[in-house]
C-alpha cells in the first residue's frame, strides 16, 4: 500500500528524444538526455503513484519500481502512449519528440554522391496535444524548451495544446538539454510559479508536488 500525494493514481510519463530513420544507419534526433523525464517519473513514484515511463533511446537505467517501455520513433512513442492511456490519471509529456521525420527511410544506406543533399521531412504527430485533446482525458502536463521569450511562448503553447499545466525552461549552452541542473517556470489556468535552478531530481519533486496539488484542485471542482 502506498502513501503520498499521488497514492492510488496512475501516472504516464514520456522522456528522452526520438530517433527518426534516414536510412538503416542514420537518423534525425536531438540533444535530450532523458534526465528530466526520468527524474519526473521517479518523483511521481516517490509520491505514491503507479508510474509507466515511455522512453526514447537514452543511456539511463529505468528508475526502480517503474514500468518502462522503450521506443525509438515518434510513431512508436505515440502507439505506446495510446496503449498505456486507459486508466491513466496524469500524463506528463517530457519527451523531446522529433517534430519532423524523413518522408521516407531509405531501405539501403545512402551513398555519397553530390556536394549537397536535401532531406524531405514531414511533420510527426503531436503526442501531447493528442492526449490533451482526446477523450477520456487525463490531467495533462507538457514541457516547453524555449531559447527566448519564455513567458509568452509557454502561455501560448499551453493554450494551443489544451494543457492543464506547462513546465517551461530556457535552453542554451549549459542549460536545460543534456545538463545536470535545470530551472522551470510552471503555468496553469490563473497562476504560475518559478522553480529556481537546482538538480533535476530535486526540481522534479517540486514539480510533482505542484502537479499533485493542481490535480486534486481540478478533481474537486
Ligand atoms: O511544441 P513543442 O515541441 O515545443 O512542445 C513541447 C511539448 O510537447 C513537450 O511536452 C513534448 O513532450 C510535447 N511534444 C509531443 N509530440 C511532439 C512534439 C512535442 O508530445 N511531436
Amino acid at each position: 500500500f502506498e502513501t503520498g500525494r499521488l497514492a492510488g493514481l496512475r501516472v504516464l510519463v514520456t522522456a528522452g528524444p526520438t530517433r527518426e530513420a534516414i536510412d538503416p544507419v542514420r537518423y534525425v534526433s536531438n540533444r535530450s538526455s532523458g534526465r528530466m523525464g526520468y527524474a519526473v517519473a521517479a518523483a511521481a513514484r516517490e509520491a505514491g503513484a503507479r508510474v509507466t515511463l515511455v522512453s526514447g533511446p537514452v543511456a539511463l537505467d529505468g528508475p526502480p519500481g517503474i514500468e518502462r517501455v522503450m521506443v525509438e520513433t515518434a510513431e512508436e512513442m505515440r502507439a505506446a502512449v495510446r496503449a498505456q492511456l486507459p486508466g491513466c490519471d496524469i500524463f506528463i509529456g517530457a519527451a523531446a519528440v522529433a517534430d519532423y521525420r524523413p518522408a521516407q527511410a531509405a531501405a539501403q544506406k545512402l551513398k555519397k554522391r553530390d556536394a549537397n543533399l536535401s532531406l524531405d521531412l514531414v511533420r510527426n504527430p503531436d503526442i501531447l496535444a493528442e492526449v490533451a485533446q482526446g477523450e477520456p482525458r487525463p490531467f495533462t502536463v507538457g514541457f516547453a524548451a524555449e531559447t527566448g521569450d519564455l513567458d509568452a511562448n509557454a502561455r501560448t503553447k499551453r493554450m494551443q495544446k489544451s494543457l492543464d499545466l506547462i513546465a517551461a525552461n530556457l535552453v542554451g549552452p549549459g542549460l536545460g538539454f543534456d545538463a545536470e541542473d535545470n530551472a522551470l517556470t510552471l503555468y496553469w489556468e490563473g497562476g504560475s510559479e518559478s522553480l529556481p535552478r537546482q538538480s533535476k531530481p530535486q526540481l522534479a519533486r517540486e514539480l510533482i508536488a505542484i502537479v499533485a496539488q493542481r490535480f486534486h484542485d481540478a478533481s474537486s471542482d
